[in-house]
């Protein structure tokens, strides 16, 4: 119907994400609980995703415009290879291989499709406890058994995780071929909602631990290249850690990578690095081979950013502008007494705080966000027990620095004032509910 509101304009086209629906655009508080790259970010995109399209474009009408085509399950070669290129710079690792490395639509996707081509319902998945909130969503809806496993500030505790897979499993086979046993998911770099890195002798302990009970585990790789020390590569990946030419080498480890938090998570496209046995299976993933592989036009667009030396000059750009170390110092200097900034802050998205232990996260946030106008991530959503309900998540990645560092400050003061007046009256953050 001409004139009616849904023939607008094409320029008068507006896009709505997930966290416009969430209230985060909202002008009534700094929502410190959003982990993805902000306005200020996805605006430094149009320039280059339009040079990237116009490169794509012109290979495209002097080829046979097969981008356009049904694409191959793991992804065009072209698009592995570069990919591989660029990881191995990113990582320091020159054993990146485009064989290893498979396509997805970003991390979500990548654990689903290893769940739903490797995991039938039931199957048990161990989980950190604190772990990524939405993975654990994922695994219920996979009807998975979650199992929790302890962390402390070096990430997973590996003796709990051998006695979780104890408890789980009292045979330990020789050589368990494909380690199917069970799915182990974990975060070890810049954890979600830690931060914390698992360091190398852990790594190399846990390698020997899955391999010895045939276990599978699945990195979420997603924030490895945002490290904002001096060093001029990411910290070593558990997947380096299950080495090839060990003599036990079965290939227990997955890599799943995405664009999502260096570049725009609307552009839904990632990337697993898995052994041959596992690219093998996705690739003879039914979905895949009818649907042609997943997101063939984006993976041609950052096939043509690399090719640019785009994504490069991006990401070095990101570096610099995330402050995370400022964010941190300032919650060393204003965090009221009893309160201790968890994360080591070397890198990623996230600043795990530690309030006192009377302090419930879930409490503070609506009294937080009515008098204070800053939002945070209550620690207990990030826990298969409901546990942590003394800390709270903060992410650095959404707002100019000036927004998050002023939001930070209020923050501290709301603390300080929660903690006084919870003195006067324990229940009194119960008038905040539903603000
Ligand atoms: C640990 C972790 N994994 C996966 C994701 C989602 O990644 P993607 O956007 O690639 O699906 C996130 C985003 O917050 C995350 O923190």
């Amino acid at each position: 119907m001409a004139g009616s509101a849904h023939h607008s304009e094409p320029s008068a086209v507006r896009y709505f994400s997930q966290f416009e629906k969430e209230g985060y655009y909202k002008k009534d508080a700094v929502y410190l609980n959003a982990g993805a790259p902000g306005t200020e970010l996805l605006r430094m995109l149009p320039p280059i995703i339009e040079a990237a399209t116009t490169h794509l474009m012109q290979n495209e009408l002097e080829g046979d415009a097969q981008l356009f085509q049904y694409g191959v399950e793991n992804g065009n070669w072209q698009f592995r290879s570069f990919l591989a290129t660029f990881l191995s710079e990113e990582y320091g690792d020159d054993t990146v291989c485009s064989e290893q490395i498979f396509l997805t639509g970003g991390a979500s996707s990548g654990l689903w499709l290893v769940l739903s081509a490797l995991f039938s319902p039931g199957s048990v998945v161990f989980v950190e406890d604190p772990s990524y909130f939405c993975a654990l969503k994922i695994f219920s809806d996979h009807q998975m058994t979650v199992v929790p496993v302890k962390t402390d500030d070096g990430g997973i505790i590996i003796e709990d995780l051998k006695e979780k897979f104890a408890q789980h499993f009292s045979d330990t086979p020789e050589a368990c071929s494909p380690p199917l046993r069970a799915l182990l998911y974990m975060i070890p770099t810049y954890q979600n909602p830690t931060g914390s890195v698992l360091s190398d002798e852990r790594c190399s302990k846990l390698i020997t631990l899955v391999r010895k009970y045939g276990i599978t585990v699945l990195c979420d790789d997603v924030y490895n290249l945002l490290h904002y020390d001096d060093s001029l590569v990411a910290p070593k990946r558990l997947f380096a850690f299950d080495n090839q030419s060990d003599s036990n080498y079965i290939g227990n480890v997955i890599s799943n990578g995405s664009f999502s938090k260096f570049l725009g998570p609307g552009l839904r496209i990632g990337w697993i690095e898995a052994p041959k046995w596992i690219v093998d299976k996705l690739e003879n993933f039914g979905v895949l081979g009818s649907g042609g592989g997943i997101n063939t036009y984006t993976a041609g667009l950052i096939t043509s950013l690399l090719a640019l030396g785009k994504l490069k000059s991006h990401l070095e750009k990101l570096k610099t502008v995330f402050k995370m170390e400022a964010t941190a110092q300032l919650l060393r200097d204003e965090l009221p007494p009893g309160c201790t900034l968890k994360s080591p802050s070397k890198g990623g998205y996230f600043l795990w705080v530690e309030l006192p232990e009377h302090i419930n996260g879930s409490h503070l946030l609506p009294f937080a966000k009515k008098e204070y106008q800053v939002s945070f991530m209550p620690g207990h959503r990030a826990s298969p027990t409901g546990s942590f309900t003394n800390y709270i998540r903060l992410c650095i990645s959404f707002y100019p620095l000036d927004v998050l560092l002023s939001a930070v400050r209020r923050l501290c003061v709301a603390i300080s004032e929660f903690e006084s007046k919870s003195k006067e009256n324990p229940l009194f953050w119960q008038e905040y509910v539903d603000v």
